[in-house]
């Protein structure tokens, strides 16, 4: 048995509140949806900012009428205090996924950026501190590896931010280390590596490669690389994004306090991403003969990127189900569902 079917299994078995921040995005939601799966009470906090209703809706399709009510919605904004405190009432697990995503955005908008990034992950951590939360699970980033040229990636070697997104990420792992060593708060921060999945929005100017990429080939439009195509990622598929969080939360409180790499250890150009999801749709019946059109390099973006996961695998026990093809594959088939007009 994984350690993560065991920590399923426990959680089976005994019943926790969990509060899930920004659960109307693309990971809050799926986490909602795993944790109800497990009878778990789930509170969320969203705003709707970049989160939709229509993602909430899908999840309570996705569990039974029984699962469905043990959630409980706060629409809030964790930029006010009063909102996190609210939220908070009689919670054990925090998955704090709230914040304002994208590189560009924050270049466009670093005020906006750092006040639901820093604020309000600062106004979170003490609130979760008043409420005396077992563990505090945090979203970092793997944006905080900023100008540091070693691959893998290994948690403790950074280098500079290279955009004010990454500078709010990185000074949420450093706020987290200080609420531990001054008030005890248990946290456990999760630097995301590209993570892509069902309820990925495809829109807007700040959509993430996978879904934006995705929708242009359903709807034939064209399709941009940005720089020459071999700027690399290592993907990862939402679902080992969800263990990552429920492993974090159920750890042993001496791997607590730590920052961990999420991702599966591959790394995966945007040539052979673009192929992969090409294929992927041709096995949803979508063919897309358009050839890429390569434009400039993007600011504020990091060349190469690929997790070393080996700090996660031995102090969480976490174990990626799921590599990118896998992902790719799991994943077309809604947005061919969501997506296709023809
Ligand atoms: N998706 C990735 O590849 C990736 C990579 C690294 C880190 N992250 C981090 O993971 C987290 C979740 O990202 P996502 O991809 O699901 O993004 P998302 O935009 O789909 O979800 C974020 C959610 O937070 C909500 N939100 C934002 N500001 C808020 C505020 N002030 N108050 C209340 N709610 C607010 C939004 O409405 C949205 O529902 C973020 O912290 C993001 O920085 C994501």
């Amino acid at each position: 048995m994984t350690r993560y079917e065991e920590v399923k299994t426990q959680l089976l078995n005994k019943q926790y509140t969990w509060l899930v921040t920004g659960c109307a995005g693309f990971i809050g939601s799926n986490l909602i949806e795993h944790l109800l799966k497990l009878n778990q009470k789930v509170v969320g906090l969203d705003n709707f900012s970049t989160g939709y209703q229509k993602n909430l809706d899908e999840v309570k399709t996705q569990v039974s009428e029984e699962q469905w009510s043990l959630f409980t919605f706060h629409e809030g904004d964790i930029r006010e205090l009063s909102d996190c405190e609210h939220a908070l009432t009689g919670v054990d697990y925090v998955l704090h996924q709230a914040a304002l995503g994208s590189v560009p955005r924050s270049i466009a908008d670093p005020i906006t950026s750092n006040a639901s990034n820093v604020t309000g992950f600062l106004n979170m951590l003490t609130a979760s501190k008043e409420a005396k939360v077992s563990t505090f699970v945090y979203a970092a980033s793997s944006s905080t590896y900023g100008d540091h040229p070693a691959l893998p990636k290994v948690e403790d070697n950074i280098g500079k931010p290279l955009s004010p997104y990454a500078v709010t990420k990185y000074v949420n792992e450093l706020y987290a280390d200080v609420f531990g060593k001054t008030y005890g708060l248990k946290s456990v921060g999760l630097r995301y590596f590209n993570v892509f999945g069902k309820r990925q929005d495809p829109d807007g100017a700040y959509a993430a490669v996978i879904p934006k990429w995705t929708a242009a080939m359903i709807k034939n439009e064209d399709l941009f690389i940005n720089g020459d195509g071999e700027t690399s990622r290592d993907f990862c598929f939402v679902e080992n994004a969800v263990q990552a969080n429920i492993l974090a939360a159920m750890a042993p409180d001496e791997s607590k306090n730590n920052v961990f790499n999420v991702a599966v250890g591959d790394r995966t150009t945007l040539n052979e991403l673009f192929s992969s999801i090409q294929s992927a749709l041709n096995e949803n019946d979508i063919s897309y003969t358009k050839e890429a059109i390569y434009r400039e390099f993007r600011a504020g973006d990091v060349r190469h990127s690929q997790a070393d996961t080996s700090k996660a695998q031995s102090l969480l026990g976490y174990e990626p189900e799921y590599r990118i093809l896998d992902g790719i594959s799991k994943a077309m088939p809604w947005y061919v569902d969501k997506l296709n007009i023809s």
